[in-house]
């Protein structure tokens, strides 16, 4: 994903993570209406969707005209989830440009997730590397393992950090072509972002990408100050804090955009992103399933008095 006239790559995963997780369906159109408005605001990765089998996430069952949708914004890189072969098919079919596979640390939380063991989702991922490179150079879309559990499980407790570097290898081995960390459960705090960041660093180098944080026990934007001294440049994040995994029971909603966009343009680290038209997307996402809570302190308490964004400096 390009960097250009940005110091960090907020991406968006509120249509994915967030709807994976809400009781309510959202009208394929309102779908579009939030992808359309979060780009316009200036986001430039958004996940889109997720192929999985819809009669398990009903939610997503117009992945492919989501898609289709996000692949007319210009500049959009057009991220989405695949938890198997079939789905990483469906997703190549569909064009989207990055496809993330979640590998999860921990065996029950894997088997629970996909039914499938790590050992398991690491070989669907050889296979699914395989396919991407039958495709035309400029039609192969990127592919990222998204590491789950990395940061502790709800099932299991404790994981592993040398697992954690033994996965992270395997999957760059298999052929992708960047590796993440989520804190799927929201387990993680900042000295644990530190050391298993710069384990998993050693050992892949610049393979590593980005943290997936959930907000579980507030710990979501102290960890994404640990991963900043780090070195880490994409975070993950949900519009108004939407999200969890439907398979770690407990695990609620993704650090919230409009806060991480706050925090960052304070800092003095352009996003590329407007505020306000940012905070705005939330009356979209809002009409889309009006009986979800929203959550965010910049939305409860509004920007401060003579916020200057770097963005904008
Ligand atoms: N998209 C659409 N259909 C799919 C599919 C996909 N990605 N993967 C499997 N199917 C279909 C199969 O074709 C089969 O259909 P049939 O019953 O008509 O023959 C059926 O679903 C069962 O296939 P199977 O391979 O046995 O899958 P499974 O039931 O073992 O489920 C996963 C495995 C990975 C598909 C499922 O566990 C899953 O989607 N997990 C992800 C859950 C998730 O999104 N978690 C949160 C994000 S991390
Ligand atoms: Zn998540």
């Amino acid at each position: 994903m390009t960097m250009a006239g940005i110091d960090v790559l907020v991406s968006e995963v509120g249509p994915r993570d967030g709807l994976q997780n809400t009781k309510q369906f959202m009208p394929t159109e309102y779908k579009k209406r939030w992808v359309s408005a979060a780009a316009a605001a200036g986001l430039r990765e958004i996940e889109v969707c997720s192929f999985v089998p819809p009669k398990l996430i009903p939610q997503m069952v117009d992945a492919e005209e989501v898609v289709r949708h996000a692949l007319t914004i210009p500049g959009l890189n057009v991220a989405v989830l695949a938890p198997n072969l079939k789905g990483a098919e469906r997703a190549m079919q569909a064009g989207a440009h990055k496809i993330t596979l979640p590998i999860s640390v921990s065996k029950s939380h894997s088997l629970a997730n996909v039914r499938k063991s790590p050992e398991e989702a690491i070989a669907d991922a050889r296979r699914i590397c395989g396919l991407r490179d039958t495709l035309p150079a400029a039609k192969r879309p990127s592919i990222e393992a998204g590491l789950s559990t990395v940061f502790g499980c709800t099932l299991e407790g404790p994981v592993s950090e040398d697992e954690v570097v033994r996965l992270a290898v395997a999957c760059v081995e298999a052929g992708c072509d960047e590796v993440g960390l989520a804190d799927t459960t929201g387990y993680a705090n900042p000295a644990q972002i530190r050391r298993v960041h710069r384990k998993v660093k050693a050992a892949i180098g610049d393979r590593l990408g980005g943290l997936h944080l959930h907000n579980t026990r507030g710990m979501g934007l102290a960890n994404v100050v640990a991963g900043l001294e780090e070195g880490v440049r994409t975070f993950d994040a949900s519009l108004g804090g939407l999200g969890g995994c439907p398979f770690a029971p407990g695990a609620s909603g993704n650090i919230v955009t409009e806060d991480l966009v706050f925090m960052l343009e304070s800092m003095g680290l352009r996003t590329g992103i407007d505020l306000d038209r940012l905070l705005a997307v939330r009356k979209v996402v809002h009409e889309g399933i009006p009986e979800e809570p929203l959550y965010g302190y910049v939305a409860e308490a509004g920007m401060t008095k003579g916020f200057v964004p770097a963005t904008q400096a």
